[in-house]
């Protein structure tokens, strides 16, 4: 087949327009798919110190990204991922899995614990972590179901002052005890 024949069975087959799409811009998928490594497939992490990210509001998935990249929020990896990233992209894969439903993670809670958080959530969270930790509207991050290491690290790095609050939410945290604050974690770690 001569050269000529060539490209056009490409073009008419659509392959060659096909290769252009894939140096074109990435997608909101495409870039989705590099996070599902170690956030699982569309946000649903299997893996207790990796939260998952399904369902977070995208306004929280671009401020997060944006204080991991800038070093604001601590992290072991997101900082140096975040860096190969523009804002563009920071929406892009923010509306994404903003679209997926929560993940609904199995996990071994101790249900004594679990109501003693149920009971200190009104009075200390609700305001903020509206639906039990499930309302992405608030975006204050998706509590419900999350991986219960993974709270109790992000509340570990609370207390430490390496990870800022919210003011309001420092001054409920600071009045509760490791106890009772770990109740509270079990609590939303329960929601299914
Ligand atoms: C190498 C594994 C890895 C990859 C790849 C990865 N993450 Fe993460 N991610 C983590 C870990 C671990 C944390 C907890 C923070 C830390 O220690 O870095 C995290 C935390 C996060 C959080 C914070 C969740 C919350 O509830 O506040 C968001 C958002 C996030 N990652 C988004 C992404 C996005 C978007 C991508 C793809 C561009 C991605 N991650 C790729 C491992 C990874
Ligand atoms: C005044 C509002 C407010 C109140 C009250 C509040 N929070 Fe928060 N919380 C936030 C915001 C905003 C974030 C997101 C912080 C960020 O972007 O790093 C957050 C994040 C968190 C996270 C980390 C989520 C993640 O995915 O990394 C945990 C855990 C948490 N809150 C627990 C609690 C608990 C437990 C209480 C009740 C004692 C509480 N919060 C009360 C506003 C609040």
């Amino acid at each position: 087949m001569s050269v000529g024949k060539t490209l056009a069975v490409l073009l008419g087959s659509g392959l060659l327009l096909g290769a252009a799409h894939v140096s074109a811009a990435p997608t909101a998928t495409m870039l989705a798919n590099t996070c599902a490594g170690c956030h699982g497939t569309d946000g649903a992490s299997t893996g207790p110190a990796t939260p998952s990210i399904a369902g977070n509001s995208e306004v929280y998935m671009v401020d997060t990204m944006n204080a991991f990249k800038s070093g604001e929020r601590p992290s072991t990896v997101m900082g140096r991922i975040g860096k190969g990233y523009s804002e563009e992209e920071f929406k892009l894969m923010g509306s994404h899995f903003a679209k997926q439903p929560v993940a609904k993670t199995s996990q071994k809670l101790d249900a004594a614990q679990v109501k003693a958080g149920s009971k200190l959530f009104g009075k200390n969270c609700e305001k903020c972590h509206d639906e039990k930790g499930g309302l992405a509207d608030d975006d204050s991050g998706i509590l419900a179901s999350q991986w219960l290491p993974y709270l109790q690290y992000s509340m570990v790095d609370f207390k430490a002052g390496s990870r800022e609050m919210a003011k309001k939410m420092k001054k409920k945290v600071d009045k509760l005890s490791d106890a009772e604050l770990d109740a509270l974690l079990q609590f939303f770690a329960s929601q299914q």
